[in-house]
């Protein structure tokens, strides 16, 4: 399949939608990441988006809508608490699960009789849903596995010749995918932590639960609420560690156990002191700036050809959960204690 190169012009932005009508697949940007978007109430279109990725049949996409008219047909009923979360947070990075309404297909809600529903605040993403006229059903657009695309060049690698099209609209400025809660249960649950942060959400809803999955790994007797996190996700080719401790602990363990396959992901600034391959993912105190660039850093580690790459451990609090949640899970659950 050859896979158009778009720009953010009018005339793109509409032969895109086209695409999107006519049952095809194109990448797009986000606030958060790029999306590989497709008619969210058209069965066979979803069949082409979990094809295109090889994500497994059972994880769900989320939806994106461009204005709040398009939410109430898609779910059973829109609850206070919704209303009041998308009143907050919508246009942005959070994405919100109610039952759904026989208009989501099961293809696109991966069996399930919920749906995710978000609204964008990014501009060409919202201009694409709008030309497209239809809900636009759209994982991050990476490979299975893969990190999430935070610029169009990621996007392209893996997507060359599997989609109909791809939107470059520069670097996503959130960096790690929206906040994930499901309003489906008796009590509001974070299933995926994201921009929009816990205490964002409690101070609309009081107190929320927070799935065990967002912080560790499920066995293999627990369900999880959330498909997606039961995976291995977000990995470089590369082995990672997540090192738990203080910088100087760190730099000895490099000193100690690095060779020449080895490369370190530390804060900005450390580079210069560790004296191996080292990618940064972020100012050490700062984990908005540690969300944009974790993604586009554990890319980065595969190309510096490293088979065996140390982490530095991000601070959990508040968006830092998000960095945290991610990183964890490129590392497969392995930590190191120093
Ligand atoms: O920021 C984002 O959300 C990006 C951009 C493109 O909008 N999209 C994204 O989609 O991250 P994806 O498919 O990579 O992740 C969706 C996550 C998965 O973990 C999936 O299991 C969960 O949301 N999810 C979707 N629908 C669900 C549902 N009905 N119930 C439980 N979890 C659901
Ligand atoms: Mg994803």
């Amino acid at each position: 399949m050859e896979t158009k190169i778009l720009s953010t012009s009018d005339e793109d932005i509409a032969l895109a939608a086209e695409i999107i009508r006519n049952g095809g697949v194109v990448g797009f940007p986000t606030e958060t990441v790029y999306g590989l978007g497709g008619n969210a109430l058209d069965a066979a279109s979803s069949e082409k988006i979990f094809t295109a990725k090889g994500r497994p049949k059972d994880n769900p996409l989320i939806v994106h809508i461009s204005g709040l008219s398009q939410w109430a047909p898609l779910v059973k009923e829109i609850t206070p608490q919704a209303m009041a979360l998308a009143e907050r947070f919508w246009p942005g990075p959070l994405t919100i699960i109610l039952e759904k309404s026989d208009l989501i297909p099961m293809e696109t809600s991966g069996g399930l009789n919920t749906v995710a529903v978000r609204m964008p605040v990014d501009e060409t993403a919202k201009r694409l849903i709008e030309a497209a006229g239809v809900p636009v059903a759209a994982p991050s657009a990476n490979t299975s596995g893969m990190p999430s695309p935070t610029k169009a060049r990621y996007v392209i690698e893996d997507m060359m010749g599997r989609i109909d099209a791809i939107i470059d609209g520069g670097d996503c400025s959130v960096g790690l995918e929206s906040t994930v809660i499901t309003l489906a249960t008796d009590k509001p649950r974070l299933l995926r932590p994201g921009g929009v942060t816990v205490s964002m959400l409690e101070e609309v809803l009081g107190e929320i639960d927070v799935d065990p999955a967002v912080y560790d790994k499920l066995d293999d007797t627990q369900k999880a609420a959330s498909p997606g996190m039961k995976y291995k996700h977000y990995a470089p080719k590369a082995r990672v560690t997540l090192l738990k401790g203080s910088f100087e602990k760190f730099a000895e363990y490099i000193r100690k156990n690095a060779d020449e396959k080895t490369a370190a992901l530390c804060f900005d600034g450390e580079e210069k002191k560790l004296g191996i391959k080292c990618i940064t993912y972020g100012k050490e105190n700062d984990s908005l700036s540690q969300a944009q660039r974790v993604f586009s850093a554990l890319r980065e580690v595969d190309e510096t050809g490293a088979e065996r790459v140390y982490a530095r451990y991000p601070d959990k609090n508040e968006m830092g959960l998000a960095v945290y949640n991610r990183l964890i899970r490129a590392a497969a659950f392995e930590v190191i204690e120093l």
